[in-house]
């Protein structure tokens, strides 16, 4: 029995339901242990695979899809996938699937903790406290800036772009947005959102939120340049990928006072950060959290299983990437 089933690589930790699941339908060689692989000890484990679970973690290219010919499968652990060499995968037939949907709500929760906790300057302070500095109220303590009110804008406008649109509702805000093309009235009309340019976003914003994928066409779309066309008095906050913002260009401008703070759960060759952001106090800093709630976690990695088991079943997995690759 256990012979028919194809052979799959999981190449971090999972939940244990996402394992049984896994195990009902193939012969699992799991890493429970967590220890990430090199590219060089990802393509020996996967050297004899059909099925891959893998993470952002886990770079999927040309050179180690030939070292896997056996391979129909890659499922990511992640609605991004800039990990993964899509173009490759097809050459190769090899269906690559993500988890959209199932992380919206978690994602948009965490953008708005870093735009109100950079507002509110809420880790300084904690720092402050902990330090022993506080010695009392102060009525020029410690000043934030207003989110409530203020014009937030958004870059790019796709499921999380929306959820965190909506959010705003409730802090009434003026709502901006970005987008390679506008969405449909009835979303702009349920998001209260308008449609500007980058410059004229940039320039009207107290709040920028970057939630665009990475790609080549958005590497450093927020460098020197655009952060200078920022209001002086801005947050910008990256919640979506390493790499969309130059990070040397912000610690500088960040440094200099060019706009006011930042909230970052992204970073340039995370897990190392510019050693920059950790000098300034005008900057709140997250391990790209942004989906880490355990529900959403959960319904992520069982979703990549799910997507996994399909496409070794011949089924057109629930989230195919490139589709055309489905025999
Ligand atoms: C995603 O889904 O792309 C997230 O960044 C993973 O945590």
């Amino acid at each position: 029995m256990n012979a028919a089933k194809p052979k799959i690589l999981v190449t971090r930790e999972v939940f244990d339901d996402t394992l049984d699941y896994l195990r009902e339908h193939c012969t699992v060689l799991d890493n429970q242990a967590d220890v990430p692989y090199t590219p060089q000890t990802l393509a020996a484990a996967l050297a004899d695979c059909e099925g891959l679970v893998c993470a952002l973690t886990d770079r999927v290219d040309a050179a180690l899809l030939a070292a896997a010919p056996k391979l129909k499968a890659v499922a990511n652990i992640a609605v991004g996938y800039n990990n993964i060499d899509v173009q490759a995968c097809t050459a190769r037939r090899v269906l690559a699937t993500n988890t959209p949907g199932v992380l919206d709500d978690s994602t948009a929760d965490l953008a708005w903790t870093l735009m109100l906790g950079t507002a509110r300057r809420i880790t300084e302070v904690e720092r402050r406290i902990r330090a022993g500095e506080w010695t009392g109220w102060r009525l020029k303590q410690w000043l934030g800036v207003d989110v409530h009110h203020a014009t937030l804008g958004i870059v790019g406008m796709g499921r999380i772009g929306q959820a965190i649109a909506r959010r705003a509702l409730g802090f009434e805000m003026n709502v901006l947005y970005h987008n390679r093309k506008r969405i449909a009235p009835e979303l702009e009309a349920r998001c209260n959102a308008r449609y500007a340019s980058l410059e004229e976003l940039l320039a009207q914003s107290d709040f920028v939120v970057l939630q665009v994928p990475y790609s080549p066409q958005t590497h450093h779309l927020i460098g020197a340049a655009q952060i200078a066309k920022m209001k002086p008095g801005a947050i910008l906050i990256n919640s979506t990928r390493g790499g969309v913002v130059d990070d040397s260009a912000l610690v500088e401008a960040l440094k200099n006072g060019v706009i006011r703070g930042a909230g970052l759960d992204v970073f340039e060759n995370e897990p190392k950060l510019n050693p920059g952001f950790l000098q300034l106090d005008n900057v709140v800093l997250a391990p790209h959290i942004g989906s880490s709630t355990e529900a959403t976690r959960r319904a992520m990695a069982m979703l990549a299983a799910r997507n996994l088991v399909a496409a070794l079943g011949d089924a057109m997995p629930p989230n195919p990437i490139n589709p055309e690759a489905h025999a």
